[in-house]
């Protein structure tokens, strides 16, 4: 049955809404539920924050079949019909969980004391990821593919499990370390496709990108208020809780001009990937 957006004039709030996001299996449900979230927030018809109201999983269809992440085929060669569904796929699957992380924030860490401007961010956020989720699945179309037809890894939505108790932590993780490996492999996707003449692949990417830049200094300018609240130094508790909370590694090369766009600096990086 196709999801109903939620109806701008009935009394819900951004957690409500949000809830709904999370709760839609089909992923073209999502998209447009996570859409009609972003603009009904932006037009100031939802105005409440309303009660915390997570799901402990986001609803998912029944394909793509999830796997963990060492039972993942490795990528083939992007030059190829394959390689680029398979490449374009994996992306997909990342912005589809990214959509839930967005709304996973709102629906989760919904608190009165938090500023409006927060669910604001996220509920934007969330639907820029919907576009994002929607224009690769047409690069996915133009190559006769769909979203589902491969395999996909289940570690964004471990990652993101397991920060669900702080919302520092998640903060920390999802945003500044896993979005912002997003801004460094980005460059040399765009740079493959470009090379293999998949030009509006390659612009699609270069879209993606600026805008994960505006997410990823969203990441710092909520991890940052929220640190200050608690009486942290930003700089020190990142590091902290990359360390403690999350498990793989930080790996340079950085995009540095991207992360420093988003509010990183040389320093930030090398810190939270020291042993
Ligand atoms: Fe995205
Ligand atoms: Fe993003």
């Amino acid at each position: 049955m196709p999801a109903t957006p939620p109806n701008p004039t009935a009394a819900i709030s951004v957690t409500d809404a949000a809830r709904a996001v999370l709760d839609c299996p089909e992923p073209m449900g999502k998209v447009r539920l996570a859409q009609a979230c972003g603009r009904s927030v932006a037009a100031g018809m939802i105005t409440e924050i309303g009660l915390p109201a997570a799901p402990s999983r986001p609803a998912r269809p029944t394909r793509p079949e999830l796997r963990a992440p060492k039972h993942m085929a490795r990528r083939r060669a992007a030059g190829s019909r394959a390689g680029r569904i398979a490449l374009y796929h994996a992306l997909a699957h990342i912005e589809l969980n990214a959509i839930d992380l967005a709304f996973d924030l709102i629906a989760r860490f919904a608190d009165p004391a938090l500023p409006w401007a927060f669910y604001a961010d996220w509920a934007r956020i969330g639907a820029e990821e919907a576009c994002h989720f929607e224009l690769l699945c047409g690069r996915l179309k133009a190559f006769g593919a769909d979203y589902g037809d491969l395999p996909a890894h289940d570690g964004l939505w471990q990652a993101a499990a397991e920060t669900a108790d702080d919302l520092l932590a998640r903060l920390a993780v999802v945003p500044l370390v896993l979005e912002a490996r997003g801004l460094d492999v980005t460059p040399g996707l765009i740079t493959r496709l470009r090379g293999h003449g998949d030009g509006q692949g390659a612009a699609v990417l270069e879209l993606i990108l600026e805008e994960e830049i505006r997410h990823v200094a969203a990441g710092w300018r909520w991890f940052r208020w929220v640190a200050k609240r608690r009486g942290l130094e930003a700089k020190t508790a990142w590091a902290r809780l990359v360390h403690t909370r999350y498990k793989g590694k930080i790996k340079p090369p950085f995009n540095q001009a991207a992360r420093v766009a988003a509010g990183f600096d040389a320093q930030w990086s090398v810190l939270a990937s020291a042993p």
